[in-house]
C-alpha cells in the first residue's frame, strides 16, 4: 500500500490532529458553554459508536493524522471510554492520545484510563473557590474535580494541564491562585480567552479577559514571564515560564491574537459531522456514510473535502463574524 497524500488545506496547512467528541452530554453547566436548563442534546441513536469512531480514525491515520484528543460534552460520561482509548491507541500511525475532561468523574475513572494507556490529560477548572465554581458551573462539584486531579498525579499521568476559561469581571481573583496551584504541582495552567460559543449568546467582547491583562496580573505576582523557547509553533497555546524557573503557563488567545495560521486540527462531533474549525458554519456528514456501508475511499473523500474547504481563519474580530449554530458542548472544544 503506497502512502496516501497527507491532509493539506488550501493554505498549505498540514492536518495531523483530530479532535473527537464522544458525547454532547455533560454533568455540569458552565455558563459559557451550556444553558442552565434543557440543553438541546442530540438523539442518542445519532451518537457514533466506538466501532464507527475507530473506523474513521483508521482512515484518518492513513492520511497522516497522528494526534487525537477525546472531548465532549463530558467524555467520561461515555460508558467504557477506556475501550475506545485502547482501540484507538492500537491503530497504526496514531502516536498520541489526550483527553479533555471537566474532572468530575476523574477520581473514579483515572485508573482504568491509565491502564488503557492514556497519559495526557487536560482538566477544565476555572477557579479554586467553591462559590465561584458554583456560579460558573451551576453545580457544587469543585471537591470532586480537585480529587480527580490528585488521582491523576498519584497514578503518574503527565503532562497534566488545566484549562481555565478567562471571563472578565468574574475570574480575575482566580488567575494568580491557579498559577500557584499549578506551580506547586507541576501542572501547566492554560488560560483560554472566552469565545463566542456559549449556548445562550452571552458572549461579548467586553467579557473577554485578555491574555495581555492576565500576563500583567501574573507578572505583578511572579515577575516578568518569559516566552518558552522550545514551544511547538503549531500548538494553540502561547507558553511562558516564570522568571524563577518554576513551572510554566499557557494562553489560548483566540480572540485577541488568533492563531489560525498554524491550525492543524479537524474535529469530529459526537453525531458524526466533520468540522474544519471550532467556528465553522458548514460541516460534513460521516455518520450517514458509516451507516450506509460506504467504502474507506468514500470516508477518505469526505476527510479530504472537509480539509480542502477550510477557511483561512475565524473572523471573530470582523463585522462579518457569525457564531456557529452549535454551542461548545456540541462541538467538543
Ligand atoms: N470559551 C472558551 N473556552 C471554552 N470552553 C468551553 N466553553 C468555552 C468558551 N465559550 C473550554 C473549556 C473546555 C474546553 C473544551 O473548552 O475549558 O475545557
Ligand atoms: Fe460541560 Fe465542558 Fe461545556 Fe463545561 S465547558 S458545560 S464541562 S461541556
Amino acid at each position: 500500500m503506497s502512502a496516501a497524500a497527507p491532509l493539506i488545506d488550501g493554505f498549505g496547512r498540514l492536518h495531523d490532529n483530530l479532535r473527537i467528541s464522544v458525547t454532547d452530554r455533560c454533568n455540569i453547566r458552565c455558563f459559557y458553554c451550556m444553558p442552565d436548563a434543557d440543553p438541546k442534546y442530540g438523539p442518542r441513536e445519532e451518537v457514533l459508536t466506538f466501532e464507527e469512531i475507530e473506523r474513521l480514525v483508521r482512515v484518518a491515520a492513513r492520511l497522516g493524522v497522528r494526534k487525537l484528543r477525546i472531548t465532549g460534552g463530558e467524555p467520561l460520561i461515555r460508558r467504557n471510554l477506556a475501550h475506545l482509548i485502547r482501540a484507538l491507541r492500537a491503530i497504526p500511525g496514531i502516536e498520541d492520545i489526550a483527553l479533555t475532561t471537566n474532572g468530575v468523574l476523574l477520581a473514579e475513572r483515572a485508573a482504568e484510563l491509565y491502564d488503557a494507556g492514556l497519559r495526557r490529560i487536560n482538566v477544565h477548572l476555572d477557579t479554586l473557590d467553591r462559590e465561584r465554581f458554583r456560579t460558573i458551573t451551576r453545580r457544587d462539584e469543585l471537591h470532586r474535580v480537585l480529587e480527580g486531579v490528585e488521582a491523576c498525579r498519584r497514578l503518574g499521568y503527565g503532562p497534566i494541564k488545566i484549562n481555565a476559561v478567562a471571563v472578565k469581571n468574574l475570574v480575575e481573583p482566580d488567575i494568580v491562585p491557579l498559577a500557584h496551584y499549578g506551580r506547586e504541582r507541576d501542572i501547566e495552567i492554560r488560560y483560554i480567552e472566552f469565545m463566542p460559543l456559549d449556548a445562550q449568546g452571552l458572549w461579548d467582547r467586553d467579557r473577554v479577559l485578555t491574555t495581555d491583562d492576565m500576563l500583567g496580573m501574573l507578572a505583578a505576582e511572579f515577575g516578568p514571564l518569559e516566552p518558552l523557547p522550545d514551544a511547538d509553533p503549531r500548538a494553540p497555546a502561547t507558553e511562558y515560564r516564570f522568571a524563577d524557573g518554576v513551572g510554566s503557563v499557557g494562553f489560548i488567545p483566540t480572540v485577541t491574537k488568533p492563531f489560525c495560521l498554524n491550525c492543524n486540527r479537524i474535529r469530529l462531533t459526537a453525531d458524526g459531522k466533520l468540522r474544519y474549525c471550532l467556528f465553522a458554519i458548514e460541516e460534513m456528514d460521516v455518520r450517514g456514510l458509516l451507516r450506509s456501508g460506504a467504502s474507506d475511499d468514500a470516508l477518505e473523500g469526505v476527510l479530504r473535502a472537509n480539509v480542502r474547504a477550510k477557511w483561512l481563519g475565524h473572523e471573530i474580530n470582523s463585522a462579518r463574524f457569525v457564531a456557529p449554530p452549535r454551542p461548545m458542548y456540541a462541538i467538543g472544544g
